[in-house]
């Protein structure tokens, strides 16, 4: 509908209570709100807060009720192991229902906290649906995280119960999960009272009695347990997110607002129908796998596509065609380092010719800045429209987006398009003063946020404050930078704080750093991110020696390649180091981060007037070349 995507932004923002009031009539609650949006606490804000309802009930009971018993919910796509496997909705229901009892009968109740440290099995969404069923909080840690990260998270949430599995498997490598998990857990204060592990057939896990049970054996005896009401404010579930320090932000979701911004998106953002086929190819232990690959599919009713494979190497770049064949996908979603690598292993699209993809009518993509080669790449071979669209982990769903259920608005490469309804985007500069179209400044958005967006962090309401709302009173801080044009459209530039994206992975240098500085041998240290031509960007240290250090260099950087690999993960893809003698810093002590970055891209800079010493700045660019990079 033409104007349809204007008509709907504008009304969103300016009688936002009756706009989301309508879109919570998709939802079906327990018992029903008599305020729309809680603003008696500025600048915090809740939505439906005297409402009930249970997510769970509404992602599939609701469905096995309302007919869609048999259709599918859930298809397990894994060429790592050969298998397809389908649930319908009643079968979803059932292995939920049951595990929800194993759950509470370990204890687990209402606002108890369950960690899933899982890979892409359907046990994984069984686990978190199991949670959202009797209204405990589950908080899912990415597989590629290190023992270290999984038990910073351990003792910032205290999980009374731990759901992992035997293995993970990536392309042909087994991940053994249980001796990172038992490290996990001797490096934490907190201890879970149990670990239920789910045992893959590729790797059998050795199980720690008593603490320790297998997935199965935790559900003998018990009766499936029913959907707990919970209120709309109650959490649902705790994501982490990378931060500007070593300790992670625990993002809080909440559950009514969640559920009517996620169902809401399905038909007007992604224009897809209840019953149709939806393909995230994300993890779950990511804000998307959550949001577009286990709540809002199941929400809305359609079907889910749970793949554990990769882009490439699984075993083909025709991987993605095979599945969209296989599900007849409709709509797919998934990062551009994932067609990047497509691309780099079949540059003019034969494989796709394999395969009937005529299913597919949009692909979505998300989690890093869109490059036009790969977007018009996948216009080309794909002939569906490309949507490059804008969110983060704070805010659960996309800011700005091509809103294709409202109206297909024209394409611009390089911008995600236009605000999406419920978002009044504003792009300022330091003092606060909106700055005129096409000017570079932070990306904010007013107060309060849409349904369905971080109400807060985890335990820490002051650096919730601190980190989003104190910069810009009134104003949600993105941390990205951009410009808007004369139209309106967005476009995001790079992050304002210390976050690097790497194969659509956000991670914090700063955090990188903060495992650099450990090493016994260095004095000072930089990690930058710079740019890679498959994932956007891989971060790249600086190591300042202390002095009198006589060991070789290249064991200094293998050392610690190893060390943030041990304590991060292999997920940071933190590969490269250099020794240099000094750092570049203003005179006031601050390293020129973004000028080292500059040189390593070989893009061209201005010599930063603040700087304490220029003469450093050629020191950096002869070490970087030495190493491939400043060419
Ligand atoms: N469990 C254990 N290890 C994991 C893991 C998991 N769940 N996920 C990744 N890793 C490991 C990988 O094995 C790899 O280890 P290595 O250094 O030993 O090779 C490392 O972490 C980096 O993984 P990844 O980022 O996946 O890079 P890759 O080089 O293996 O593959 C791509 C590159 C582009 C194919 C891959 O990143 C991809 O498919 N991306 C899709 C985008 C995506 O899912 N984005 C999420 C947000 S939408
Ligand atoms: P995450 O929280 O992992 O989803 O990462 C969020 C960050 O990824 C954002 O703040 C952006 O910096 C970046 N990002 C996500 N999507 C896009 C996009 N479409 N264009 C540009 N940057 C993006």
């Amino acid at each position: 509908m033409t104007g349809g995507y204007t008509i709907a932004h504008q009304r969103s923002l300016q009688e936002p209570e009756q706009f989301w009031a309508e879109a919570a009539q998709e939802i079906e609650w327990a018992s029903p709100w008599s305020r729309v949006l809680d603003d008696s606490r500025k600048p915090f804000y809740r939505w439906f807060p005297d409402a009930e309802l249970n997510t769970c009930h509404n992602m599939i009971d609701r469905h096995v009720e309302g007919g869609r018993a048999d259709q599918a919910a859930l298809i397990y796509d894994s060429p790592v192991t050969n298998t397809v496997r389908t649930y319908t909705y009643r079968q979803l229901r059932d292995e939920t229902a049951r595990f929800a009892a194993a759950l509470a009968k370990l204890g687990v109740g209402k606002g108890d906290r369950v960690i899933l440290y899982m890979p892409m099995v359907p046990e994984a969404v069984i686990a978190m649906l199991a949670c959202a069923r009797i209204g405990a909080v589950h908080s899912v840690v990415f597989g590629g995280f290190a023992a270290n990260e999984l038990a910073t998270r351990i003792d910032d949430c205290h999980p009374k119960v731990i759901v992992s599995a035997s293995c993970g498997i990536e392309v042909a490598k087994i991940i053994p999960y249980k001796p990172l998990l038992d490290h996990a857990i001797e490096l934490a204060q907190h201890k879970p009272a149990h670990c239920v592990i789910l045992q893959r057939t590729q790797h059998l896990a050795e199980l720690t009695r008593p603490r320790d049970l297998d997935w199965y054996e935790a559900q003998i005896g018990v009766a499936p347990h029913p959907c707990v009401n919970v209120k709309a404010t109650d959490p649902l579930y705790i994501l982490y997110t990378s931060g500007t320090t070593g300790q992670p932000k625990g993002v809080v979701r909440d559950n009514g607002g969640h559920a009517v911004a996620l169902k809401w998106t399905m038909s007007n953002v992604y224009d897809v129908e209840p019953g149709e086929v939806y393909w995230a190819a994300s993890d779950v232990g990511w804000v998307v796998g959550h949001s577009y690959i286990v709540y809002a599919p199941l929400l809305h009713g359609c079907t889910t596509v749970l793949y554990e494979g990769k882009p490439v190497g699984t075993p083909d770049a025709g991987a993605f065609w095979r599945v969209i064949q296989q599900h007849k996908v409709a709509v797919l979603f998934t990062a551009p380092t994932a067609f990047r690598a497509i691309k780099r292993d079949d540059p003019d699209g034969r494989l796709i010719r394999d395969y009937d993809i005529s299913s597919m009518r949009a692909l979505f993509l998300a989690g890093e800045r869109s490059d036009p080669a790969t977007l018009e790449w996948a216009e080309h071979h794909l002939k569906v429209p490309v949507i490059d669209h804008w969110w983060q982990t704070e805010t659960g769903w996309p800011i700005a987006s091509n809103c294709l259920g409202l109206e297909r608005l024209p394409v611009k490469h390089g911008s995600p398009t236009k605000a999406v309804p419920g978002w009044d985007v504003q792009v300022l500069d330091g003092d606060g003063e909106e700055v005129a179209p096409g000017d570079i400044g932070n990306i904010v958005c007013a107060l309060p946020l849409p349904p369905g967006t971080l109400p807060t962090l985890w335990n820490a309401e002051e650096r919730f404050f601190k980190s989003y709302l104190e910069r810009y009173p009134g104003y949600y801080l993105t941390a990205d930078a951009g410009y808007r044009d004369e139209e309106g459209y967005l476009y995001i530039m790079s992050r304002t704080d210390d976050i690097i994206n790497v194969a659509g992975h956000r991670l914090s240098t700063g955090a990188m750093e903060e495992v650099l500085a450990r090493h016994p041998d260095v004095a000072e240290c930089a990690v930058i991110g710079v740019a890679d031509d498959l994932k956007g960007q891989v971060p790249l240290g600086f190591l300042v020696l202390k002095a009198g250090v006589a060991k070789a260099h290249d064991k200094i950087v293998s050392e610690v390649v190893h060390l943030v690999r041990e304590q991060i993960g292999p997920v940071a893809a933190f590969k490269a180091a250099t020794v240099v003698k000094r750092l570049p810093k203003t005179r006031s002590g601050k390293i020129l981060r973004g000028t080292m970055q500059k040189i390593a891209d070989s893009v061209e800079y201005k010599m930063p007037a603040t700087i304490d010493d220029p003469a450093i700045l050629d020191e950096i660019g002869d070490a970087l070349r030495q190493i491939g990079y400043a060419r």
